[in-house]
């Protein structure tokens, strides 16, 4: 049975991928790695971004990590053939529901956040993003011709099992940490939001009122994170607005070459890994992107699915002795190219 199964994809992808690569041949040289194309790469060898057999690869791998997918050559694929369908399509096939992203400000880089120091230092949030439902999923969806014009439709659906089963994690994550979960919708204004809003109290007050809850709408979210980040220790929320906030949280620890992710199913199914940052095709083939989050994804594979905790910990002490001796590539306003970063992790394992 393979370990990881990488999927390097498309633009800084490999590159981030590569880094990766290095790192696990330093700290665990018989981790079993298999590698697959993935997204536009895939779709111009296959002519699909998710072919049967990565898919098939993905479920029987013990974890998979991806890097990015996507770039203007595939803006004019159909949509179903595009890299990003495929993602969503890897993420349905896994039955990775819950996304976990955390952003934390690393000592060495509160400067490098585009906000102050004194509001993004410490800083250490769990976003819980539902991954396999909402918008993202939801049917009716289409563009038609109508006089005039054309009409677009995106559906968004939520069912109280799927409401349920992501905040049990972002619960049973806020016990390991400060204790409290702030749950995000639009209950103001969605029928989506206001089942969330319901779910989330209901299954607080049977199994969980031990833990803080506290409701916001996700535009205050939104506003709050940039004015206030450290109020908050797990974000709950749903797919499309965990989407936006947690870009929004990566500039608060200094990009997002930085925030990895990982997404769970249920238990003893595989997780997928992946940096929240894209194929960034204004960088890519450069070597200049930064391999952070891509690192710190193999960090929780390590962690959350391959039971490895002990190198997890020597890999994410690595990353922070890399920063606090210097190491900056030019996105956190250093000089190291992508290779270069990579190994400074690896001199200090
Ligand atoms: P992006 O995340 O690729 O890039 C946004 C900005 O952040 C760019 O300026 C980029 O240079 C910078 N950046 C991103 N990662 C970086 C890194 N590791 N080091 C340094 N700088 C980094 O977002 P975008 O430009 O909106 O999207 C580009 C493509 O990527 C699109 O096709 C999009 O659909 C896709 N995308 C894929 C994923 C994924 O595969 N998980 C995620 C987001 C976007
Ligand atoms: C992410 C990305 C993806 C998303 C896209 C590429 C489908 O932005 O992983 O954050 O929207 O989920
Ligand atoms: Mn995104």
């Amino acid at each position: 049975m393979t370990d990881l199964l990488l999927l390097p994809g498309d633009g800084i992808g490999p590159e981030v991928i590569a880094e990766v690569k290095k790192v696990a041949a330093k700290l665990c040289p018989d981790l079993t790695l298999d590698e697959k194309p993935f997204g536009g790469c895939s779709f111009d060898a296959h002519g699909t971004p998710l072919t049967d057999d990565a898919l098939a690869a993905a479920k029987a791998a013990k974890a998979v990590l991806m890097g990015a997918v996507g770039g203007p050559q595939w803006a004019g694929a159909p949509r179903d053939k595009r890299p990003e369908a495929g993602l969503l399509a890897l993420r349905a096939g896994m039955g990775v529901f819950a996304n976990l992203r955390p952003a934390l400000c690393f000592q060495p880089l509160a400067d490098a956040s585009t906000l102050k120091r004194e509001v993004v230092e410490g800083l250490d949030i769990m976003i819980v993003r539902e991954l396999t439902g909402g918008i993202y999923f939801g049917s009716p969806r289409f563009i038609e011709e109508i006089p005039g014009g054309k009409r677009a439709v995106d559906t968004q659906v939520y069912t109280t099992g799927e409401i349920e089963r992501v905040s049990r994690i972002a619960f049973e994550l806020a016990r390991g940490r400060r204790n409290k979960v702030t749950s995000c919708e639009k209950s103001n204004v969605m029928d989506s939001g206001l089942l969330w809003r319901e779910v989330v109290t209901e299954l607080h007050k049977r199994d969980y009122a031990d833990v803080q809850l506290e409701h916001m709408l996700a535009d205050n979210a939104a506003m709050q994170l940039v004015k206030n980040p450290r109020q908050f220790d797990v974000i709950l929320t749903d797919n499309l607005f965990g989407d936006i906030l947690s870009d929004e949280a990566s500039q608060l620890t200094g990009g997002l070459g930085l925030l990895p992710s990982a997404a769970l199913g249920v238990a003893g199914t595989p997780g997928l890994y992946e940096p929240i940052h894209g194929s960034a095709p204004d960088i890519a083939g450069k070597g200049v992107a930064n391999p952070l989050a891509a690192i710190l994804s193999f960090e929780m594979a390590l962690r959350w699915s391959l039971g490895r905790a002990e190198l997890a910990d020597r890999l994410f002490a690595a990353v922070v002795a890399a920063l606090d001796g210097g190491a900056r590539t030019p996105d956190i306003g250093g000089r190291l190219t992508t290779a270069q970063m990579g190994d400074a992790v690896v001199a200090q394992l």
